[in-house]
């Protein structure tokens, strides 16, 4: 196939940053995606409807010329949330709540510690119809970072989902065959985000050759037998699976240093790389579902009307793009060809 036309896709899951940041990464995003899930994972963090409104309503005055993307705003669970902060979010508008175990991520810091303790919160969720969104990785240092998903499963997943059978819950960006299986195994109420990134790439990418700053990302790639298990899902069409970029930019120095952050800025080559990896997989009819439905009907939105078509020909990412604050951002899969290639027409 040369051409497809899918409805216009949405992105589940991505970071957009603040302040002048949002001069790049709000267009890079509203170019191809309809909505976003946007992450709370500011300095300091989306805590309460409040921050949340004033949050999206710089999101939206970031939107280019013309643009109706909607930012679809998120709340970071702490183990201050109340259950009235999820009543307020619900009525202002939020529709989902992110749980990051304290320290697993960027900008996690003030996340929770404890995840039973927020049980009443998630009791509140459930009862307001707001989704949970997790990062599903423990951070005991005593844990090996390509196990952290897989020991997440066993010690909190499985339980709160066992708790809680009306909640929906998305198990964020997921890396390996164990969540996978987890989430295929587990009740309609329950779902995975996968990234460009963990469908391309094994953590030979990362390490192999000299360590490549831009592949990282958290949770960590993974051995490629997890990569080969989540391609065999996409490319089945379940309806339990859909896209979630994680677009995460970093500037290149914070990338490209001796302690440096986690997260792939993919903004610009997402929808063609995931196209990719459907058209390698020979299941192009299944990227339909998996970029513009599954996410819909399961946060209970309605599918988008419009579409976008994708052309089979080959362009080059850039090797750096300029922030508005003058610094450099190496985007994910820069220098790279990329065999498709959006149609703005
Ligand atoms: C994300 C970020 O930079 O905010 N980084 C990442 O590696 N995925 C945080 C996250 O989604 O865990
Ligand atoms: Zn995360
Ligand atoms: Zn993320």
């Amino acid at each position: 196939m040369q051409q497809i036309i899918i409805t216009t896709p949405d992105d589940w899951h991505l970071h957009f940053r603040d302040g002048d940041m949002l001069g790049e990464t709000v267009p890079a995003t509203a170019r191809c995606f309809a909505r976003a899930i946007v992450m709370p994972n500011l300095v300091p963090p989306v805590v309460n409807a409040k921050l949340a409104n004033e949050y999206k309503a710089r999101i939206l005055a970031a939107r280019p010329q013309g643009s109706n993307f909607e930012p679809l705003m998120t709340l970071f669970l702490t183990n201050q949330t109340t259950k009235q902060d999820i009543i307020d979010a619900k009525n202002s508008g939020v529709i989902a709540a992110k749980l990051y175990p304290a320290g697993a991520t960027t900008n996690s810091a003030q996340a929770v510690s404890g995840i039973e303790a927020l049980y009443p919160v998630f009791e509140e969720m459930q009862i307001q119809g707001l989704l949970l969104l997790v990062h599903g990785e423990v951070t005991e240092s005593h844990v090996d970072i390509f196990d952290r998903e897989r020991v997440f499963i066993d010690q909190y997943m499985a339980k709160i989902v066992q708790a809680f059978p009306e909640l929906k819950i998305v198990f964020e960006h997921i890396t390996t065959s164990d969540a996978a299986e987890f989430v295929l195994s587990s009740a309609g109420n329950v779902a995975a985000t996968i990234t460009p990134q963990h469908l391309l790439l094994n953590r030979n990418d990362l390490l192999v050759g000299g360590i490549k700053p831009h592949n990282y990302c958290l949770p960590v790639l993974k051995r490629s037998s997890h990569q080969q298990a989540l391609r065999k899902v996409v490319a089945s069409g379940s309806n339990k699976f859909f896209l979630g970029t994680d677009s995460a930019p970093h500037a290149k120095h914070a990338k490209e240093n001796a302690c440096g952050c986690a997260g792939c800025y993919s903004a610009w080559s997402a929808l063609e790389l995931y196209t990719q990896v459907f058209d390698e997989l020979d299941a192009l009819d299944k990227l339909e579902g998996f970029a513009s439905f599954h996410g819909a009907d399961f946060y209970g939105l309605p599918r988008n009307t419009g579409t976008v078509r994708l052309d089979k020909k080959s362009w080059t990412v850039p090797e750096s793009v300029i922030l508005p604050s003058g610094e450099p951002i190496v985007p994910f899969f820069a220098g790279q060809t990329v065999n498709w290639e959006i149609n703005h027409a």
